[in-house]
């Protein structure tokens, strides 16, 4: 008998095929949203399960598990999972680092660009039939070349974000918990800073750290303040790091010029507020959306399950126990 395993969303049918090789798969291949009922119910009699990062499991949902034994991620953010309860129940974890660096690294420059140089503003202009013709001063924007961009959190993403502002001739300041070793700090050109210096001088600051109780809010009403009145902030990371209600009012008053975002507190629902402003670029949680990376990214996450439940250790297991 094969163990049973469930699959939350649609994955590529490659990923599928790769899985009932070993195992009975549930997938829910119409891709419609679990809620946490629907989901504890099928994954209940469950050994594994390919989940993402709208799938919650906590210490509830894994009391009514009693077979399960590994849960993959198909995020390299886990903040859906709580790892101390996972381990408390013997569960495994998984993420999926590394594979997606690159095309969110793409995507948070696309955010740069396309706020700094009001592209939705200017093409939503363009399609209501407002364009009169050309002006001088029309649509002015920031030069990204030669501006000062931070980064808040140096890690993976953030060190791909920092080493294609070479290319823009920019200086490159970060924060994150410590310092970090030379060689990556030459690589990207990047000097530390503390987070009041990060704030007080990036003309363009982009946050990727991961969400926790630490970066709840990591970005709110005093941080704004501190930021430069043409400051541009860019988030793709994860909702909830930047304070929502916070950042429409910066946006509406002036405390900061624009934001890029692409993740968003309380997702899918978004605050109407953002929906009003000009000055905000808006994106559905789509970083690492290329065909190329989600393939991986779910590829990984099914060679996660497929070594925890063959007896292996998975190669991205996030609470060893
Ligand atoms: P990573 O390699 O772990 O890098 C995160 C960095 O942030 C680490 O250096 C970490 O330091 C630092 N950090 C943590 N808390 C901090 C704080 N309070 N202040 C300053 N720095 C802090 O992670 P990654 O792979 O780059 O991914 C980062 C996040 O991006 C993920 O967790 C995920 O939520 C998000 N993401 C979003 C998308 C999307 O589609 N929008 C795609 C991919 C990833 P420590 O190691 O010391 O904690
Ligand atoms: C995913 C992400 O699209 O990897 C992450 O942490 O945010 C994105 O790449 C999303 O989380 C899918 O679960």
């Amino acid at each position: 008998m094969k163990p049973k395993v469930l699959v939350t969303r649609e994955v590529f049918d490659e990923v599928l095929e790769y899985l009932s090789q070993y195992f009975e798969v549930a997938s829910n291949q119409s891709d419609v949203p679990m809620d946490y009922e629907t989901l504890a119910a099928k994954i209940s009699d469950k050994q594994g399960a390919i989940i993402t990062l709208s799938d919650r499991i906590d210490a509830p949902l894994l009391e009514r598990c009693p077979n399960l034994k590994a849960v993959c991620n198909i995020a390299v953010g886990y903040n859906n999972i709580d790892l101390k309860a996972c381990r408390k129940a013997r569960v495994m974890a998984t993420n999926t680092p590394g594979v997606l660096d690159d095309t969110t690294g793409d995507f948070t420059w696309t955010l740069i660009l396309a706020t700094a140089r009001r592209l939705t503003e200017a093409e939503a202009y363009l399609r209501k039939g407002q364009w009169d013709g050309w002006k001088l001063k029309q649509f002015l924007g920031l030069d990204v070349h030669h501006a000062t961009l931070g980064i808040f959190g140096l890690g993976r993403i953030g060190q791909v974000v920092a080493r294609r502002a070479i290319g823009f001739e920019m200086k490159v300041i970060y924060h994150d918990t410590r310092r970090m070793p030379s060689e990556i700090e030459e690589a990207c050109r990047a000097t530390f800073v503390s987070k009041d210096e990060l704030l007080a001088q990036a003309d363009i600051m982009t946050i990727h750290v991961p969400y926790s109780s630490e970066t709840h809010h990591l970005i709110s009403q005093p941080e704004l303040k501190q930021m430069k009145p043409t400051a541009i902030l860019i988030n793709a990371s994860r909702g909830g790091v930047v304070d929502d209600s916070a950042l429409i009012e910066a946006l509406r008053s002036g405390t900061i010029a624009a934001a890029g975002l692409d993740v968003f507190e309380n997702e899918p629902k978004l605050n109407p507020g953002f929906l009003e402003l000009k000055n905000a670029v808006l994106a559905p949680h789509i970083a690492s959306s290329s065909r190329a990376t989600r393939y991986k990214m779910a590829m990984l996450a099914a060679q996660n399950l497929v070594a925890a439940l063959t007896g292996k250790t998975p190669p991205n297991l996030l609470n060893p126990f």
